[in-house]
């Protein structure tokens, strides 16, 4: 099954998603029977160099272009919140699906979207826009749902994790902890999002919403960022046996939602205690379950990326179903691997 794709944004994850395509193509389609074609790729500055190889790709800074084109699936990996929201409306409104890894436009246009996208039998997917690699949207949605879950909690910025970590175990300072995160693709285009929380109250925001079934605004999230973090304050924390973490945190108290995010102080023998660097973790508590952990990267163009394709995939494959398209997938084994290779 070939799908045509438009690639809205070609920065960190963009990149990633591209030299992704081109590397597991072979496994992705033998593993799910989807072969994408990037048709077009959308960009701001026609002039700059690329990373990746975007030959036979029609790229343009021309958004009119790709929203006439005939495409399968637009993945939007640009940024921006209302005008990509209107972007996005339009593609739903042509039936065609969206993968997004938009947080700053979801926090607050996701209701709408998935309205727009029920009325015209098209969908919206977005496991990147909370933790990165972690595949936390689709466990809620779908792995935890015979839960009545009462706490989302979390490290769920890769930034900020990395500039405490970078201060409490380098020894470096704010600033450089802060521009090294940007120049490894984990920070927004404005850092301003992940220092203040705005970043981690966006996906608090998300996670409480698939939690717990309700429809959250951002001015219900309280929010402290870890600007005015000190490296006295590490250093105290350390000699009492705790750890500074930037937590999001979504609880279910039964009259009433707390939502928030801010820095707290960790006992060191917490697992949260341990997650370091642009790791991310979510603990989740249902009442089945009892409490579970996700942990993995929380930002990078690979690791992000591995959370768009998967998007892309799921899309692919749920949309032949319900056209009832034959699979193709998989190759007979040629030969069974000797048993130790599954021990290694
Ligand atoms: P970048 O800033 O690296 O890339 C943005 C890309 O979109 C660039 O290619 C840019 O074009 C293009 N673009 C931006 N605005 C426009 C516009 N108005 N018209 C046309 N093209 C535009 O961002 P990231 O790749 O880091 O992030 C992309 C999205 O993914 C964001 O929503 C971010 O929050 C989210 N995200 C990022 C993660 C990360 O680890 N970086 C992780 C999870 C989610 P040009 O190249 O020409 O400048
Ligand atoms: N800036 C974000 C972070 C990217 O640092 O976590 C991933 O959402």
């Amino acid at each position: 099954m070939d799908k045509k794709i438009a690639l809205l944004g070609m920065g960190t994850v963009g990149s990633g998603v591209v030299n992704l395509l081109r590397e597991n193509e072979d496994l992705i389609h033998s593993s799910s029977g989807v072969r994408f074609t990037i048709t077009h790729i959308l960009v701001s500055d026609m002039v700059k160099t690329r990373t990746a190889d975007v030959s036979g790709i029609r790229v343009t800074d021309d958004i009119t272009e790709i929203e006439n084109a005939d495409i399968d699936l637009a993945v939007e990996v640009m940024g921006g919140i209302d005008s990509t929201k209107d972007i996005i409306n339009k593609f739903l409104k042509r039936g065609i699906p969206v993968v997004t890894a938009n947080k700053d436009m979801l926090a607050v246009h996701i209701d709408e979207l998935e309205e727009t996208a029920s009325e015209n039998s098209a969908a919206l997917y977005y496991e990147a826009a909370v933790a990165g690699g972690i595949p936390i949207i689709h466990t809620l949605q779908h792995s935890l749902n015979a839960n009545r879950i009462s706490k989302v909690m979390g490290i769920l910025n890769g930034t900020t994790n990395y500039i405490l970590s970078k201060m409490t175990f380098d020894g470096w300072d704010y600033n450089d902890a802060l521009k090294d995160a940007q120049a490894i693709g984990y920070a927004e285009a404005d850092p301003t999002a992940d220092v203040e929380g705005i970043d981690a109250a966006r996906k608090t925001l998300l996670l409480a919403r698939l939690a717990f079934n309700k429809k959250f605004t951002l001015d219900q999230v309280n929010l402290n960022g870890i600007t005015n973090v000190d490296i006295k304050d590490i250093k105290l924390a350390e000699s009492a046996g705790l750890t500074l973490k930037l937590l999001g945190v979504a609880e279910d108290l039964e009259d009433k939602y707390n939502l928030s995010v801010e820095p707290i102080f960790v006992d060191t023998k917490h697992q949260l205690a341990n997650v370091h660097y642009e790791k991310n973790a979510v603990f989740v508590n249902g009442n089945m379950i009892g409490e579970a952990m996700f942990y993995g990267p929380g930002a990078g163009s690979y690791e992000t990326a591995s959370a768009v394709v998967s998007d892309m995939i799921n899309s692919a494959v749920i949309t032949a179903k319900a056209k009832n398209i034959p699979e193709e997938k998989g190759e007979p084994a040629t030969e069974l691997p000797d048993s130790a290779y599954y021990l290694r």
